[in-house]
């Protein structure tokens, strides 16, 4: 069978199950249970070999972040790579919609959820991994790599989060560099890639890597590398480890920013080498360097850095109640006067 993959690079997709099955009794029930209907994949790349996964893809379009479901075809085994949760900062409210479509098309395909898994501590928005733990069963562990201690120990005195048990109870696996795991028949590996954060890691699942933000397809080339303990030379180093893979693997990246196409969610190592826009073959680590931290210097705060840091740093968790059980974000002020 050959990989099934996006119509825009010139290959079919399927028609989604879920679809076919809408007048279905199952549907209906789904329907019913959570009021919210299956998340509709934007592409199903279905396995091609023993080796490699099914590729569920879900674009979150207010912060334009790529979700996956990833399937061992043999068992139905399945992890959640970077869920998002929903948050209208001018509101400050926090729903499930995004979350509930995943859940809602997880029951719908009878998968078994393993894991969840996060890439990194994200900067722009919220992770559902906590809600979707909570929903799936406790026994779930969210997953991220070992470094996000250290993202921990940068960020806790910022947001008052001063009790270090603050953080217990939040992450249940912190992955070391190069560890491997089992998605039912499948082998994955982790992948530390820093620059962007610290705790930065890729998941090789078969023949595909979930980058998170790493990497950006090739026409946007590669993210921000200033945040505290990222930095641009680990970020040319991670990048030229993933350019460094066999060049039929394919990237799955953490965001999507076109400019003049559709969104898209991955592209062959051997595409990326040929095009990145920012680190190809032959850019050499100095050009790169000076040229991302130049654009860094004069790229804003993401709009929900301190949402996103807050709930992120304690994988999924929102901030402890105050004594009247009211939850609050911080947002620490640099203030040019003392008034
Ligand atoms: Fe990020």
């Amino acid at each position: 069978m050959p990989y099934v993959l996006d119509p825009t690079r010139g290959l079919s997709t399927t028609t989604p199950s879920h679809t076919a099955a809408s007048t279905s009794g199952q549907t209906s029930s789904i329907l019913l249970k959570r009021n919210v209907p299956p998340a509709e994949p934007w592409r199903r790349h279905i396995s091609p070999d023993a080796a490699t996964p099914t590729v569920f893809t879900f674009f979150e379009k207010a912060t334009s972040t790529w979700q996956y479901i990833v399937v061992d075809p043999h068992t139905s085994d399945a992890v959640v790579i970077d869920p998002v949760l929903d948050y209208d900062a001018s509101s400050g409210s926090i729903t499930t919609q995004t979350a509930d479509g995943l859940l809602s098309f997880i029951e719908h395909e009878r998968l078994t959820v393993r894991r969840i898994l996060e890439t990194h501590a994200h900067a722009d928005h919220l992770t559902a991994a906590q809600y979707l733990k909570q929903q799936l069963g406790q026994h779930i562990p969210v997953c991220i790599g070992q470094r996000i201690t250290q993202v921990q120990k940068t960020f806790a005195p910022k947001y008052g989060f001063d009790d270090p048990s603050v953080f217990d109870n939040t992450f249940d696996c912190f992955f070391k560099d190069d560890e491997e795991f089992k998605l039912g028949q499948l082998c994955c590996r982790v992948m530390h890639l820093p620059g962007h954060t610290p705790d930065h890691v890729g998941y090789l699942i078969g023949k595909a890597v979930f980058t998170g933000d790493s990497i950006f397809n090739p026409d946007v080339g590669s993210a921000r590398a200033d945040f505290p303990g990222g930095n641009a030379e680990d970020l040319y180093a991670s990048m030229q480890r993933l350019l460094s893979l066999p060049t039929a693997y394919r990237l799955f990246v953490g965001h999507d920013y076109p400019q003049d196409r559709d969104q898209t969610c991955w592209s062959t190592v051997e595409e990326q080498r040929e095009r990145n826009k920012h680190l190809k073959l032959g850019t050499d680590a100095e050009t790169f360097i000076k040229w991302r931290k130049e654009r860094d210097a004069v790229l804003g705060a993401p709009k929900l850095l301190h949402p996103s840091l807050q709930v992120n740093i304690r994988a999924g968790k929102l901030p402890p109640k105050d004594a009247q059980g009211r939850v609050f974000f911080k947002i620490p002020i640099t203030s040019e006067v003392d008034v």
